[in-house]
């Protein structure tokens, strides 16, 4: 099977998780985007969606599914989005989109998040994946510093020659170099540091459920 078929697999399994009559949170990135497509075919069954993106809004209001503010939500049974890494217990690194931080604002409301991902993301240790950190854009040196000073290597993401900038109208810096052998801790101290708005590590609050595509079926993994 390809990735994309992969990605297609557990973004259709991802569907049994969604409560009838409610508000879906929705995550950003190839594998959320199939999410979204296979949601449209339900979305008679769903009182609507909560995006995590700008992107993701406008791909679930071109399938006709209405997008709620989250002010206006208060409570959400699950958040389906995917992952960069995830590990046998449930910590992910997210940000590879550069929604990093609506992505945690969201998965904050909801009772579950559900990862869906191929399995070429799961890992052992966390880190290899350079871990991405939404910064202030004033902040940047500083806390480039900062990150370089716990053992990491930051750099600005940029494209086609420009920093990229996150729908909240900031930069990332990815952290390469890292071996995250406690994630909860390091995303309590990188989240501390001052001019940071997020960093991409969801272990406090990781994921409770993952769908992971591999070879031989969609597998379930429970945290
Ligand atoms: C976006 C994300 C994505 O969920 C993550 O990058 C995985 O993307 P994909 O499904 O395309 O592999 O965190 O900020």
């Amino acid at each position: 099977m390809t990735q994309d078929e992969l990605k297609q697999a557990v973004a259709q399994a991802a569907i049994q998780y969604v409560v009838e009559n409610e508000i879906v949170g929705v995550g950003t990135g190839s594998t959320a985007n199939f999410f979204i497509d296979e949601l449209a075919k339900i979305k008679h069954k769903i009182k609507g969606a909560v995006a995590s993106s700008e992107v993701t809004a406008a791909r679930l209001r071109g399938h006709g599914i209405e997008v709620f503010d989250l002010n206006d939500v208060t409570s959400m049974s699950v958040y389906i989005d995917g992952a960069d890494e995830i590990t046998e217990q449930g910590a992910v690194i997210k940000g590879g989109g550069a929604a990093l931080t609506r992505e945690k604002i969201v998965a904050s409301v909801a009772k579950q998040f559900i990862c869906i991902a191929d399995g070429s993301k799961l890992v052992n240790m966390l880190g290899k994946f350079p871990l991405p950190v939404e910064v202030i854009p004033m902040a940047r040196a500083v806390v480039i510093r900062k990150l370089n000073a716990i053992g990491g290597d930051a750099r600005l993401r940029v494209k086609d020659g420009v920093p990229v900038l996150t729908d909240n109208g900031n930069i990332i810096l990815d952290v390469h170099g890292l071996q995250i052998n406690n994630p909860a801790e390091l995303e309590a101290e990188i989240n501390n540091i001052v001019g940071v708005v997020t960093v991409g590590l969801f272990a406090r609050q990781g994921a409770n459920i993952c769908l992971l595509g591999t070879e031989d079926g969609v597998r379930i993994l429970q945290f």
